[in-house]
């Protein structure tokens, strides 16, 4: 696991894109696995500016998002397939058929779950997946104690999920407690992953993902035996960490070696 400690959210969120931009020009049809929520905002917001200077290009690109809330028409302000057309689909230049959300109001969730994983596998499987983090450890909405093997599938939202997300409802307005999402397996399959976290309220989730044991109580700890994971984070996110000098240390190690190639 890389752990990148970096001062500011705003580092993060350039980082992150980087790392984004990156992947797509070494592979034009990139499969990116994309997230919600605030953290990936700033982020998306970065890959819309590289995309209107034409430093990249998403025209090849395909992306399946990690959720989507039960009972929520698409259009509904609060559903996913709308934060995403929102905060990004929107403003780049992919194509909209190859976007996909699950589908929050299937009539078979059974079938749909594993259709969503089929074409997954159709497409290539996903080559970097982008993930934020709960306050509970929670990745997608695989809650603590979900299988670590799961796959997409329904899953009850914890009640400090639906009261961290309560946020983005309006008073009277009805906030789902059930929802779609890709299981702690299919995320696991990832060729990459990248999960961002910033802000002190998340620091003891990134205190038990990185140096925690591994244990569906906290699902993202399962990360630690993902070959390829890199965890970009804030300072105030990073305070609890014990090796944080060490990370650090290891990211200046790294600068240098790519600066000179002999070392
Ligand atoms: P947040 O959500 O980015 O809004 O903090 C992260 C998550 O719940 O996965």
């Amino acid at each position: 696991m890389r752990v990148v400690i970096l001062p500011t959210a705003d580092d993060v969120a350039h980082y992150c894109a980087e790392q984004i931009i990156h992947q797509i020009q070494q592979k034009s049809n990139t499969v990116l696995g994309l997230a919600t929520g605030s953290t990936p905002v700033a982020s998306y917001q970065k890959l819309i500016q590289a995309c209107s200077k034409k430093e990249v290009s998403f025209a090849k690109v395909s992306s399946f998002n990690l959720d989507e809330y039960i009972g929520l028409e698409s259009t509904h302000p609060q559903s996913y397939r709308n934060f995403m057309n929102q905060e990004l689909f929107n403003h780049i230049d992919i194509k909209f058929e190859n976007t996909h959300v699950p589908d929050g109001l299937s009539p078979d969730f059974e079938k749909s779950c594993q259709a969503y994983e089929s074409l997954i596998l159709q497409k290539g499987g996903v080559d970097l997946q982008l993930l934020g983090i709960g306050e509970n450890g929670h990745i997608g909405f695989n809650e603590p104690s979900s299988s670590l093997n799961s796959r997409t599938r329904v899953k009850t939202l914890s009640p400090q999920t639906v009261a961290n997300n309560a946020r983005f409802f309006k008073v009277g307005e009805t906030q789902p407690q059930l929802a779609v999402t890709m299981g702690i397996g299919t995320i696991m399959d990832a060729k990459k992953v990248v999960l961002l976290a910033t802000g002190s309220q998340k620091k003891q989730a990134v205190a038990n993902l990185i140096e925690g044991s591994i244990s569906a109580f906290s699902p993202a700890s399962i990360l630690q035996m993902h070959p390829k994971t890199m965890v970009i984070i804030d300072e105030s996110a990073a305070e609890l960490l014990a090796l944080n000098d060490y990370y650090l240390h290891i990211e200046d190690v790294q600068i240098k070696l790519s600066k000179h190639k002999n070392v």
